[in-house]
């Protein structure tokens, strides 16, 4: 058992000073939203995560888990310090780095004995020196601390379960006994742990988000190639990932990659590397190939209604940026929606988590109740969030009421030919072959 802190309480901070909880650490999580940390004493999540919310009370009720705005209070009876604050995309896809600046400056300031600060949040490389250097720089007095880093890999929607059955840790400092000690800390999730220096662990965090970006990109730009030349992106995804040095991951093709993390860590990654006089063309090709995709939508609707949106009515089924979330942050289908309401379209949507959240974004959407109630009188159908809640709708139902059975899949979740037989003009994404042996018309 040891005594943790952790600073931030959104995804990052709140999965994790959770899950240290559950296997057995005192934790206690600091934020500097008071109104966060009030919701949290009263049993109320600040986001939506499925599982969480039972962890967190297993843990609070256990005496493990506390919360508090006070840095004093946090950092205690504090060993080790969690950094897990927001990196949000400043100025040309640089990130913004004031939160972590100030959660360094007051841990400086309250800290009284020694500490193990743990850089949690993604940074640019170098980052990890310069928490150390404002460390030391607003200390009242020298008092020994260690900076390591430890990147986060949690997908949203299965964050605790990859906190607990992750795949590996990354530990890169420059004190080997601090790592060391951190490493204990991981110890029983019994995973492959990778300790290297301060620098080369928040590359590894910047490589693996940039290279699956770069797989989506990849198959998204296979999927038009196979549109235009009638074949199945879904099939050729399946005859890749058999092979055991490409896999299955990563290789639907959709609307293109959205989230709190790939838009905002590809851009970042390229930036640094132009400030250091570079020019990273694959990086760029990525980011342009996953503009596209999400543009590709609009352009596919345009085609099936007769070369104008204007007036017409488009039904939207989902709006977070991917299924298990209420997370709107980069959404494909806030950009999908946004392009049509440019062009004259009138957008009705639903989503069983993001609707209040995406409705304070962009007001014009007409939010519904479910599904049902957005097909009607609609013009066309675009999924672009794959809920599984919109797997095994009542398909004969959804066209019946629709002005005009067009459906624009956007995910992939649904089959080409039983759509067709059903009487929908039916669009998946690369999903070049019709059913009746031609490429899809107007692709
Ligand atoms: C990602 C990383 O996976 C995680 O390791 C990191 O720490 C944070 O960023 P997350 O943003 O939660 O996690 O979502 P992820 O499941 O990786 O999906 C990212 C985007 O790619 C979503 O928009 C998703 O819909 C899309 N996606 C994913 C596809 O379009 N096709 C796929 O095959 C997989």
């Amino acid at each position: 058992m040891k005594n943790i802190c952790v600073i931030g309480t959104g995804y990052v901070g709140l999965v994790n000073g959770t899950c240290f909880a559950d296997l057995g650490n005192n934790v206690i999580t600091v934020d500097i939203d008071e109104n966060k940390i009030a919701a949290l004493k009263r049993g109320e999540m600040p986001i939506y995560e499925p599982g969480l919310k039972e962890i967190v009370e297993r843990n609070v009720k256990a005496g493990r888990l506390k919360f508090t705005t006070s840095y004093a209070e946090g950092l205690k009876d504090a060993e080790f310090v969690f950094i897990c604050v927001g990196t949000p995309e400043g100025v040309d896809g640089e990130a913004d780095l004031k939160y972590v600046r100030a959660a360094a400056e007051t841990i400086a300031k309250t800290m009284d004995h020694p500490l193990i600060v743990i850089n949690k949040s993604t940074v640019p490389v170098g980052t990890g020196d310069w928490v150390a250097d404002i460390i030391r720089k607003n200390q009242p007095k020298p008092i020994d601390f260690s900076v390591v880093s430890c990147p986060e890999f949690l997908r949203e929607g299965s964050a605790v379960a990859d906190f607990m059955q992750t795949d590996r840790t990354v530990l890169g400092s420059l004190d080997q006994h601090a790592a060391e000690a951190v490493a204990q800390l991981y110890l029983p999730l019994r995973a492959p742990i990778v300790m290297t220096d301060l620098r080369t662990a928040e590359m590894i965090k910047y490589a693996s988000n940039a290279f699956l970006a770069t797989r989506l990109s990849f198959i998204n730009e296979i999927s038009i190639i196979c549109e235009k030349l009638g074949a199945d992106v879904i099939e050729v995804a399946q005859g890749m990932g058999f092979d055991k040095r490409i896999g299955h991951h990563f290789l639907q093709a959709g609307v293109g990659y959205g989230g709190s993390c790939f838009p905002k860590d590809v851009a970042a990654l390229a930036h640094m590397a132009q400030t250091h006089g570079m020019h990273p063309q694959l990086l760029h090709a990525v980011m342009e190939i996953n503009a596209f995709q999400r543009k590709h939508v609009a352009l596919k609707l345009h085609d099936l209604l007769d070369g104008s949106l204007k007036g017409k009515t488009i039904g939207v089924l989902g709006l977070a940026f991917k299924e298990n979330t209420d997370d709107i942050r980069e959404s494909p289908a806030l950009a999908i929606i946004t392009h049509l309401l440019e062009q004259g379209a009138i957008v009705k949507a639903y989503d069983p988590v993001a609707m209040e959240n995406a409705l304070e974004e962009i007001p014009a959407i007409n939010g519904c109740a479910d599904p049902y109630e957005v097909a009607k009188d609609a013009d066309a159908l675009v999924i672009a969030t794959p809920w599984n809640e919109f797997k095994q709708l009542d398909m004969v139902r959804i066209r019946d009421m629709m002005k005009t059975p067009i459906l624009l899949d956007g995910r992939n979740i649904y089959e080409p030919r039983i759509m067709q037989s059903l009487g929908f003009t039916y669009r998946g994404v690369g999903r070049g072959y019709d059913g009746a042996g031609n490429s899809q018309p107007g692709d």
